[in-house]
């Protein structure tokens, strides 16, 4: 790889400025001064540093967000708020973060983002069966009746019969309760109008894990960090 395009591609500048930065003296690979921007280097193996500071190559990277209600699960979006480029740092920015499975604007949780393309089709494609665990608040009372209706696989009021799912039950009050819901698709508002088809509605939803790999709790709204090895080994 050209080491501009490395430079520019981990975020140190446009092309230009990286040009600029290799002809100030700022650059080294494997310590020794560059002074040609358009060298072929080893990305994998050559230390690139820029003022000292290195430079590591990631072709892609993935990111779990904690991601906030009120913020829409795109890249971008005419006047309203976007995980991608309202919550993403400048220090992944660069990268070109897409969802992989998208929450409701409303909605919270879990949310991958990357700029590996085959990850995204793995994670989103039901034939995958990748579980995704929603936490959600219902103004209803569920019972056995809907455990069973889910298992069966729920028909929707536009006909979609959805694949099996799993209803858990964890807490019942006079008029709600709260529920574990495990589905593998991602059809529009899914989980909203499973319960619609079951005379219920949610009233607060938040994804809480993705093929195993559970939402780090220590992560705020609107924080992330990358996945671990062994969080991206159990997902890929
Ligand atoms: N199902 C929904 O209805 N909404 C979401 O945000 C995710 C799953």
């Amino acid at each position: 790889m050209r080491l501009d395009k490395l430079l520019a591609n981990m975020g140190c500048g446009s092309r230009k400025d990286v040009k600029k930065l290799v002809k100030q003296g700022a650059v080294c690979i494997n310590g020794l001064e560059a002074d040609d921007p358009g060298i072929n280097i080893d990305e994998n193996n050559d230390v690139v540093t820029l003022f000292g500071r290195e430079i590591t190559y990631k072709k892609y990277v993935y990111l779990m967000m904690n991601k906030p209600a009120g913020v829409l699960s795109a890249t971008e979006d005419y006047g309203r708020k976007t995980v991608a480029t309202d919550l993403v740092g400048e220090d992944f920015s660069h990268y070109e973060l897409s969802p992989a499975g998208r929450l409701d604007i409303d909605s919270e949780g879990f949310l991958l983002l990357t700029n590996d393309g085959g990850f995204i089709h793995d994670i989103i494609t039901p034939s995958r069966h990748v579980e995704k665990v929603y936490f959600c608040r219902i103004n209803g009372v569920a019972d056995e009746s809907d455990v069973e209706a889910f298992a069966e696989g729920i028909t929707l009021a536009d006909g979609y019969k959805c694949m099996p799912a799993k209803l858990e039950i964890l807490s019942k009050g006079e008029y709600s309760c709260t529920v574990h819901v495990t589905i593998c698709e991602g059809k529009f508002h899914q989980v909203k109008r499973m319960f619609l088809a079951r005379r219920m509605q949610v009233t607060y939803l938040k994804r809480v894990s993705i093929g195993g790999v559970a939402l780090d709790e220590s992560l705020e709204p609107g924080e992330y960090r990358e996945l671990t090895e062994s969080e991206l080994s159990l997902l890929k």
